[in-house]
């Protein structure tokens, strides 16, 4: 059997940057509370015309060039989004139009765990023989759908995109991917409205049922339990224990989640890649744009081995535990 192996990475973030300092002025917080609960001092907002695919397109651009691909060699393209450019048609095709490509394209949508499930699905389409090429985006465009005046959400989301290019290949790159989901959770985070059960109507709007509801405290506590339970079962399915891991690579959500999962499993502090503080929570974005983080300032090389750990709406969680195979350029 063939095995998924990363040969390119890409990521972008828009220009526009939203400070604690710009929040002040927006609703009630100050940067003391929101550096301290979260870590975050800044996050990028996509420009009033740009969209999620255009963020995507962009960072799996830079991934064709970083793999040295181009347009034809692409099998499949995946892309994780919660926050899509429209109903249909889909934000992998609005992608594949962008960039060129000719290969099937479609969406995976499991909110901040979309990039991990992208994921399972390249990685399957390799092991199985029926792609050889396949381009993974996470893009997400949040901060549409996040009320401006609550500040309960607003410091925390910010947008971007990561895109990993996979090809089949004799050395095991992902080595073991586990999923879960559990739809009993689903009230503590949602957008209620926009979809076929709350179609958009005036009153709908008004009310503020398309923006982003959450339940912190009770995602806090979710996301603590369930990222070293993930962590565990997907190092387990690939025959490895935390100790073997160079790089964790969390979900971006907070960093007082990142600090209690670290603790918890046992990773020094060191090891646990965060970018938060210039990001904020990224949604599927998040962990390639980490990943790439630690590609761009040197710090990834062959043998290196990651675990990406995502959770989020639904309620989702993955883990990928992935070997580095690609030389730093
Ligand atoms: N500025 C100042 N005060 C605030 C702010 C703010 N921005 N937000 C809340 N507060 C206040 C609250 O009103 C509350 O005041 P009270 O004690 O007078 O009632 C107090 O601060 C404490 O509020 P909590 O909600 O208990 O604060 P907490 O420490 O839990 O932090 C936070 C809130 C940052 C949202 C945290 O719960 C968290 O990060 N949760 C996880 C969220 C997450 O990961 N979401 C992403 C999921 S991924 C996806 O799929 C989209």
């Amino acid at each position: 059997m063939k095995h998924a192996a990363v040969i390119g990475i890409g990521s972008y973030l828009p220009e526009r940057r939203l400070t604690n300092q710009d929040l002040e002025g927006m609703v009630e917080t100050s940067d003391e509370w929101i550096t301290t609960r979260t870590g975050i001092r800044e996050r990028r907002l996509a420009e009033i015309d740009q969209a999620t695919s255009d963020l995507a397109t962009e960072a799996g651009r830079r991934a064709m060039a970083d793999a040295g691909i181009e347009a034809n060699d692409l099998d499949l393209l995946v892309v994780g989004t919660s926050s899509p450019d429209m109903i249909f048609p889909s934000t992998a095709c609005i992608t594949q139009a962008n960039l060129g490509l000719t290969c099937p394209a479609y969406d995976v949508m499991a909110a901040c765990t979309s990039f991990i499930f992208a994921l399972q699905n390249a990685t399957a389409a390799i092991e199985s023989g029926r792609a050889r090429t396949v381009m993974v985006i996470g893009a997400d465009a949040l901060t549409r759908h996040v009320d401006f005046s609550d500040r309960g959400t607003c410091i925390l989301f910010g947008d971007g995109a990561g895109a990993f290019i996979l090809q089949a290949s004799d050395e095991p790159g992902v080595l073991g991917i586990e999923l879960g989901s559990d739809g009993k959770g689903g009230d503590v985070l949602k957008i209620p409205a926009g979809g076929s059960a709350l179609p958009a109507t005036v009153e709908r709007v008004e009310a503020g049922l398309h923006y982003v509801q959450m339940a912190g405290n009770e995602v806090f506590k979710f996301a603590v339990r369930v990222i070293p339970k993930a962590t565990e079962a997907a190092l387990a399915a690939s025959g490895m224990a935390v100790s073997d891991l160079t790089w964790l690579v969390p979900h971006q959500a907070n960093q007082r989640i990142l600090n209690t999962v670290a603790e918890r499993l046992g990773v020094p502090d060191e090891r646990v890649v965060s970018n938060i503080e210039l990001t904020g929570n990224t949604s599927a974005a998040s962990i390639p744009l980490a990943v790439d983080d630690l590609y761009t300032n040197g710090s990834l090389h062959p043998g290196d081995v990651l675990a990406l750990v995502g959770f989020g709406a639904g309620l989702t969680w993955g883990a990928a535990v992935v070997r580095w195979t690609k030389e730093v350029q």
